[in-house]
């Protein structure tokens, strides 16, 4: 489970009440504009503070450095690595002989040259042909390029295995696997949680994150996966809950916490209940939020200045972005 880390976290009523004092300005500023915020923002930067299982104000990399180089290859989890990411995201599938691959969605042709390779290997799903990937072995799906659709010049990259991504991320940050549609492989005798297990276990990765070198976070949009995680394969990383449901109320955080250690709401639900961040701390659970990228950035001028609003204005404890060489550092 997260500890309750230093500072706000620390549970003390002093700390508590300024951080409700600083909250309550922040969303404040929220509603005037982000004109306000920002000169609020300077004001109150020594008061800055995170909760367990993150030590500072942290940047993820999502699925790798994955604004300039194709999501998910070795080379925009390299680049995240330069650009000086805390923590890198992959999205885990999994192939026909049940190895975790790194990869978005559940079917190969957004992502890879799958159609031209194994032009008859599709199903048709609501009149469009796809690729899944549990219908392809490893060696299959090595075969395919995953740079090529992004640009000319990563051409010939590969969909990396889960182990490939730990073996070039281990010592030089975190890593925080996605457990996507874990449904669609259990509706195949296929499991997921099992499979993620075993691997962190391999690789001595299985500790809280606090206490490895390379921590690990797992996050899912399956409140089941993650309680399989923790009650059936005995996982003792922190669990992170993914959701993008704006009818939020006080109620459901305490309901979650009964599943996972933090919450990661998206953009959105944050911007419409920016109280979501204080009642999660109270609780003991950190805030993580998704996803920053380049030109999506509603009003704010820059994706860096977006980051820097909910990192130092709102405090949330992470982000995930496709632009970490954008994280504000300041
Ligand atoms: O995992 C955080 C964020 O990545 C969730 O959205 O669809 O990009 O996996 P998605
Ligand atoms: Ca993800």
């Amino acid at each position: 489970m997260f500890g309750v880390d230093q500072g706000f976290a620390s549970g003390s009523s002093k700390n508590i009440a300024t951080r409700r004092n600083f909250l309550k300005s922040g969303v404040a500023a929220a509603s005037a504009g982000f004109i306000s915020a920002r000169s609020e923002v300077a004001a109150h930067q020594p008061l800055r503070a995170v909760l367990a299982p993150y030590t500072k104000p942290t940047l993820i990399a999502h699925r790798g450095s994955s604004w300039d180089a194709p999501e998910h290859t070795l080379a925009a989890y390299e680049l995240a690595i330069k650009q000086g990411a805390d923590f890198v995201e992959p999205d885990l599938q999994l192939t026909k002989d049940g190895v975790l691959v790194c990869l978005h969605d559940t079917t190969l042709e957004r992502t890879t040259n799958v159609a031209q390779v194994f032009p008859d290997r599709f199903v048709e799903i609501k009149g469009k042909k796809k690729w899944p990937v549990a219908d392809f072995s490893l060696s299959e799906i090595q075969m395919l390029d995953a740079g090529s659709w992004k640009d000319a010049k990563f051409a010939g990259a590969r969909v990396p295995t889960f182990q490939q991504m730990i073996d070039l991320i281990r010592g030089k940050a975190g890593i925080i696997p996605e457990t996507k549609a874990p449904e669609v492989y259990g509706s195949r005798g296929m499991n997921m949680e099992k499979a993620l297990t075993e691997v962190l276990k391999s690789n001595h990765l299985d500790a809280p994150a606090t206490a490895s070198k390379t921590p690990v976070i797992i996050q899912s949009f399956s409140s089941t996966s993650l309680e399989a995680l923790r009650n059936q394969h005995g996982c003792k990383v922190p669990l992170v809950y993914l959701f993008s449901d704006d009818s939020y109320a006080k109620e459901t955080l305490a309901a979650m916490k009964k599943f996972a250690d933090g919450i990661a709401p998206n953009k959105a639900v944050v911007l419409k209940h920016p109280d979501i961040i204080e009642n999660a701390h109270s609780l003991g659970m950190s805030v993580t939020v998704w996803t920053f990228r380049a030109g999506q950035t509603g009003t704010f001028k820059s994706v860096r200045e977006e980051m820097q609003y909910f990192l130092n204005m709102l405090h949330v404890d992470a982000v995930f972005t496709d632009n970490p060489d954008q994280f504000p550092r300041d």
